[in-house]
């Protein structure tokens, strides 16, 4: 059978070493946060590529033709980077940091902290534009290339890791009570967060 070519067609073996050069810029920003201030600004961070049947199947959801061109111009998460911290302070500390460097443009930001979901989700979302020494689907060289950064914190995101998986049951037992538990977890957990920056700051301030 004839192998089916990558809806990311030329770019497929760019992408990865584009987003080690994003992930490479951000890794940056926390060696200075550490020699500036003595502390990380971020805990860890995780990436990945959407893979090729996710985004065909987001191209025709959003009646896109499956091409490079919409999977690298007119979808944006085809890069997908997640920065997890330890506290609520450090995703504002990152946003400006990552809104002060060179070759980053915001495009778009979603603050899913202070309007969380009605499920109770929370995250702050931003859509990137990098310009890179690759060359793009438009045969720029240097070239742009779009990212999704979310940025929680460690509570944050080990809520969304097991919402996520309620998501992927078929059927499920006691749903109601589970959506309901895991609404109520997310804010307690929100308060916990906030108590724990209250914390930092006492202690920092000593
Ligand atoms: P597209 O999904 O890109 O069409 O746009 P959107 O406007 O729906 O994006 P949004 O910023 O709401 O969500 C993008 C990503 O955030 C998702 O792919 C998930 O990784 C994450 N996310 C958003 N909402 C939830 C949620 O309720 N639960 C969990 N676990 N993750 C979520
Ligand atoms: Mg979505």
């Amino acid at each position: 059978m004839e192998e089916t070519e990558s809806i990311y067609g030329a770019y497929k073996e760019t992408l990865p070493l584009v987003m080690d050069y994003i992930a490479g810029m951000i890794r940056t920003i926390n060696e200075r946060a550490v020699e500036d201030t003595g502390h990380p600004v971020y805990e860890h961070l995780i990436y990945r590529i959407k893979s090729d049947s996710s985004m065909r199947d987001k191209c025709i959801k959003k009646g896109l033709p499956p091409s490079p061109e919409s999977a690298l111009l007119k979808i944006h998460d085809a890069i997908g980077i997640r920065v997890v911290t330890g506290f609520v302070d450090d995703i504002h500390a990152m946003i400006r940091y990552l809104k002060s460097m060179s070759g980053c443009r915001v495009v778009t930001e979603k603050d899913y902290i202070r309007n969380s979901k009605p499920n109770g989700y929370r995250s702050y979302h931003m859509i990137l534009e990098f310009t890179v020494p690759f060359e793009d689907v438009l045969g720029n060289n240097p070239g742009h290339y779009f990212a999704e950064i979310q940025l929680r914190t460690i509570a944050m995101d080990s809520w969304a890791s097991l919402e996520h998986e309620l998501k992927y049951k078929q059927q499920i037992g006691n749903e109601k009570m589970i959506v309901s538990e895991l609404k109520r977890v997310a804010d307690e957990l929100a308060s916990c967060d906030i108590s724990m920056q209250t914390i930092r700051e006492m202690i920092r301030a000593q």
